[in-house]
């Protein structure tokens, strides 16, 4: 694994944000995987940033979100087609017609998973798929338990994920839908490059199993270590546990 460790969130995002930049102007059609939560939004800044001065040209571009709740639309405030509509689509030049996401709304979960699998083959496969991590080591949805599942599937939330994400439902937990669809662990290894972003101190003790643990399905992101290309951006505190 490749540990990257800035000396601010900023830093990082700013530095990630300008290396996607460059693989844009590498291959212009570049397929990029996408998460939600609190971590990526200053990437996010800087990737509109960086469009906004001509530098980053997503009009050839692909993308595909890890997750999605089930039983919200893409207008709902609290799906997060709507968080990445916010905080990402609206500022750039992606077609939507280019845009993957999950339909939360789906009648057949197994269906739109599979139809989910095979648009990403069809656009060729994720050539960079950026991650956050839970604290307890999940990666998309795919929370710690005793089998991992390989491809995208629906699955019930913890009560622990759901409080995590009450902020999107009026900060009612008992608000936050009771399921999710979700990438699974050989959709996301599948990707020809993998980055991981893990900020701050409450991150510290998740990445250093991620990247000295052994594997195990208690710290799903424990699996990106067969992954040849992973790169872990980090600020100072969530690599604070790493030893040098
Ligand atoms: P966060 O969430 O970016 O809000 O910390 C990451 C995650 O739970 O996957």
């Amino acid at each position: 694994m490749h540990l990257l460790v800035f000396p601010s969130e900023k830093a990082a995002a700013a530095a990630l944000a300008r290396q996607i930049a460059d693989r844009l102007k590498a291959k212009p059609d570049l397929v990029l995987g996408l998460p939600t939560g609190r971590t990526p939004i200053p990437l996010y800044r800087e990737l509109v940033a960086l469009h906004r001065c001509g530098e980053a040209d997503f009009s050839r571009a692909a993308t595909f979100n890890l997750d999605e709740f089930v039983g919200v639309g893409p207008e709902h405030p609290g799906s997060y087609r709507h968080f990445m509509q916010q905080h990402l689509f609206a500022h750039i030049n992606l077609p939507p017609e280019r845009i993957g996401f999950m339909n939360g709304l789906a009648a057949n979960a197994d269906a739109e998973c599979a139809r989910y699998e095979g648009t990403i083959r069809d656009a060729g496969g994720i050539d960079v798929m950026l991650l956050g991590i839970g604290t307890n080591g999940h990666i998309g949805f795919n929370e710690p338990a005793r089998e991992l599942q390989a491809r995208s599937h629906r699955v019930t939330l913890h009560g622990t994920t759901r409080r995590a994400n009450a902020s999107l439902f009026g900060n009612d937990p008992s608000r936050v839908p009771l399921a999710a669809l979700s990438m699974g662990m050989a959709t996301i290894l599948d990707a020809r490059e993998i980055v991981l972003l893990a900020m701050g101190k409450s991150k510290a003790r998740c990445v250093e199993r991620v990247v000295s643990g052994p594997l195990t399905t208690r710290v799903p992101a424990s699996f990106l270590q067969l992954h040849r290309r992973v790169a872990l951006v980090l600020d100072r505190p969530a690599a604070s546990s790493l030893s040098s």
